[in-house]
């Protein structure tokens, strides 16, 4: 194929402006992705990412900046990067009333694939994606997971170089989610560049080589997971005291144990410190507090969430401008307000 290794950056972005009605959606974004690797755009609602997905998979124009993926400049030849893409949203295009396996054969059918190549391809996919045992099922009875496991198999029948995944997980339980995880790797091994947009942070930190984190149209933050973590924090260690006489000894216990000094809100009688070895410092600040005789009304572990990396890095919570959000986490994207816009 093209390429051939000249091109190292699968994702290259510089300066992308989108505005709508005057409101800058994206505001002067910059992106370099290597080929082969994981990059997560992480945010919460309403930063700009689906904006950056759509410009970069060629659905949308920018108002400014350019960008090149799998080596083919986005607005000069968007055939070329369509052709060298695999895209999947929220709604996942497969047919509800044929089986899995049904699903895969006719859209390899679709692309031109002979009938036994196609089930060939399909058969592999399947195994590939954990489906095997439920390819002859409907997919209206799928569960969420298996329902984007499946969509990921049908947009590798492509066997994109790039791969976008806008907010593969969201809406997923746990169990789902690690599916799909897994999944994603599995195509990272075989050496596909995947660009995902995420509002967890965990997933961030599992899936991703590197992480760009995004607030209000811009780049705010963007380096591995462990350097997010570095300047974000680790876990946290909380303890929730009743009577407000044994805040101090709490304070006293978690100051032992943690990195700088605790942080102390007195009115909800809790006292929190970021530590290196959570279960160490845990046991460690269970038993200071019952040598002191004093039982706290809560004592947890809290990994950082997307909140907390907002706080750090920008010094407001998620959500600060509810006026650009799109509703609810979960409620899914607002898609197709601006289909006029698609360039083809
Ligand atoms: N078609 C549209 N028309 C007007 N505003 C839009 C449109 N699409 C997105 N926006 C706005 O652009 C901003 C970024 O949206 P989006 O890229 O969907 O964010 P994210 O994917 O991070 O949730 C939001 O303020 C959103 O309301
Ligand atoms: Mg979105």
């Amino acid at each position: 194929m093209q390429g051939s290794g000249v091109d190292e950056t699968a994702i290259e972005a510089s300066g992308l402006v989108k505005r709508y009605a005057g409101e800058a959606a994206l505001d002067g974004v910059d992106l370099a992705v290597r080929a082969g690797t994981v990059c997560a755009l992480l945010g919460p609602n309403g930063v700009g990412k689906t904006t950056a997905v759509r410009v970069l998979t060629t659905l949308l124009r920018p108002d400014a900046g350019t960008a090149r993926v799998a080596g083919a400049d986005v607005l000069r030849r968007p055939q070329e990067v369509r052709r060298r893409i695999g895209v999947s949203g929220q709604e996942p295009a497969v047919d509800e009333i044929l089986g899995g396996r049904q699903n895969l054969v006719m859209f390899a059918r679709l692309l031109g694939y002979r009938p036994a190549a196609a089930a060939e391809r399909a058969d592999a996919l399947l195994d590939r994606f954990g489906l095997a045992a439920a390819g002859a099922k409907q997919v209206k009875h799928y569960s969420g997971g298996m329902r984007r496991r499946l969509d990921l198999a049908v947009t590798l029948l492509l066997a994109p170089q790039v791969l976008f995944l806008d907010e593969p997980t969201t809406g997923l339980d746990p169990r789902n989610r690690n599916e799909v995880w897994t999944a994603v790797r599995g195509l990272v091994a075989g050496g596909t560049t995947v660009l995902l947009t995420t509002q967890y942070l965990d997933e961030a930190d599992r899936l991703a080589d590197e992480v760009v984190v995004m607030d209000e149209g811009r780049v705010i933050a963007a380096g591995t997971p462990a350097a997010l973590k570095a300047r974000v924090g680790g876990e946290r260690l909380e303890v929730v005291v009743r009577d407000a006489a044994d805040l101090a000894t709490a304070t006293a216990a978690v100051a032992e144990v943690c990195d700088g000094t605790p942080e102390v809100d007195a009115d909800a009688g809790r006292v929190g410190g970021d530590v290196d070895r959570p279960v160490a410092a845990l046991s460690r600040v269970l038993s200071t507090l019952a040598a002191a005789r004093v039982e706290p009304s809560d004592i947890g572990l809290r990994r950082p969430t997307l909140d907390d990396v907002f706080l750090r890095l920008t010094g407001h919570r998620t959500g600060r401008r509810p006026d650009r959000a799109e509703g609810a986490v979960g409620a899914g994207p607002t898609e197709g307000a601006d289909d006029a816009e698609v360039a083809a």
